[in-house]
């Protein structure tokens, strides 16, 4: 089989650690050529922003592209007119128009005592938070001037949006749901959320065999810790979905475990794990690779089209948990290596 093609961005703090570990784990698959280029941080140190035009073109010429973190404490900045690490990735879902965020959650059942909820609760939970990834507040006019008496000042972000983008995000939560689809919204005092539901209504017409149901954000956050079996597709927009989604995380004990892809209109995907930079433990040995192997995974299946290799990552992930891998987040002791052989050896 040809070589695949992947664009990899280790970004900052523990990044580069679990990119190296993924570059390891690939190679046992497959045979697979990395371009590595520089995002976030590291980008603005050596360019001035967090992601230049070149590293944007290669990320397109590519068949996938993996990402592992960016930020950190050193660019952290209120200064409206500073670079800062984040823009790289929103420069990369907007430039390779990602509009679709996948975000399984799957607690291994090794795992089960991991989570802070109780066993009983989280048994039996698989779910996938499909997020809309390229509109919303996080795209919208935003600004900051002097109030008008000229006393201090004031801000704003504004959320738009359209049909056509709602349409293709309620698609893609049909095209993966399996018992149902809830669509997660703010209906009550919003009015993107009132055309967001009735887009979402619209689409479900569609799908008349899979069950809809409507859920105001704050329940959904109530819902999500009281009944977590209950969900399957999660769809909702922007920012609620990234403040779900890291709620739906610590069901399975740890944010490093957590995988994610971007998908959109056809190019290449993006896959990076849900954590972020960790700068805390970031040259330490500690960082669990196992959040990026499974973001792998997603490669191989959603973007490479290797079904097999990905179920085989998988379950060298599962087994390994299992066999009792125990990384420092998961109150053990296994470092990056550690973790990484047990791996490997399952492959
Ligand atoms: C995520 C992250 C990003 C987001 C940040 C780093 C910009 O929290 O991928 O969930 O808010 O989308
Ligand atoms: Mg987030």
């Amino acid at each position: 089989m040809a070589t695949r093609r992947i664009v990899t961005l280790p970004g900052d703090g523990i990044g580069p650690e679990v990119m190296r570990p993924a570059e390891v784990v690939l190679a046992a698959l497959g045979d697979f050529a990395f371009d590595e280029r520089m995002i976030g941080g590291v980008s603005i140190d050596a360019h001035g922003i967090a992601l230049t035009d070149e590293v944007l073109e290669a990320c397109r010429r590519s068949e996938a592209v993996l990402l592992a973190a960016v930020g950190g404490p050193r660019w952290d900045t209120t200064d409206p007119a500073a670079p800062r690490p984040e823009q790289g990735l929103l420069g990369l879902r907007k430039g390779l128009e990602l509009f679709a965020n996948l975000r399984p959650v799957r607690p291994s059942p090794a795992l089960i005592d991991a989570s802070p909820l109780r066993p009983e609760r989280i048994a039996g939970t698989d779910l996938l938070v499909v997020r809309e990834l390229t509109g919303g507040i996080y795209f919208g006019d935003s600004g900051r001037r002097a109030t008008a008496d000229g006393e201090g000042e004031e801000a704003w972000d504004t959320c738009l949006y359209s049909t056509p983008e709602i349409e293709r995000i309620a698609e893609v939560a049909f095209r993966f749901a399996r018992r149902k689809v809830t669509s997660v919204d703010k209906a009550n005092v919003l009015e993107s959320s009132r055309l967001w539901r009735k887009t979402v209504e619209r689409v479900a017409a569609g799908y008349p065999e899979m069950p809809l149901e409507h859920l105001l954000v704050d329940n959904a956050a109530m819902q999500l810790v009281a009944r977590p079996s209950d969900f399957d597709v999660i769809v909702t927009e922007n920012l609620f979905g990234d403040i779900l989604s890291d709620e739906a995380a610590m069901i399975t004990g740890s944010i490093g475990l957590l995988p994610s892809a971007s998908v959109g209109a056809g190019g290449p995907g993006l896959f990076e794990p849900v954590h972020g930079s960790a700068p805390d433990i970031a040259g330490s040995g500690r960082a669990n690779p196992l959040a990026m192997f499974g973001s792998v995974a997603m490669m191989l299946r959603y973007g490479l089209d290797m079904e097999p290799e990905a179920a085989r990552l998988e379950s060298a992930i599962d087994g390994a948990l299992e066999a009792g891998l125990r990384t420092p987040d998961l109150g053990g002791g296994a470092g990056t290596e550690e973790a990484t052989r047990a791996i490997l050896e399952r492959l």
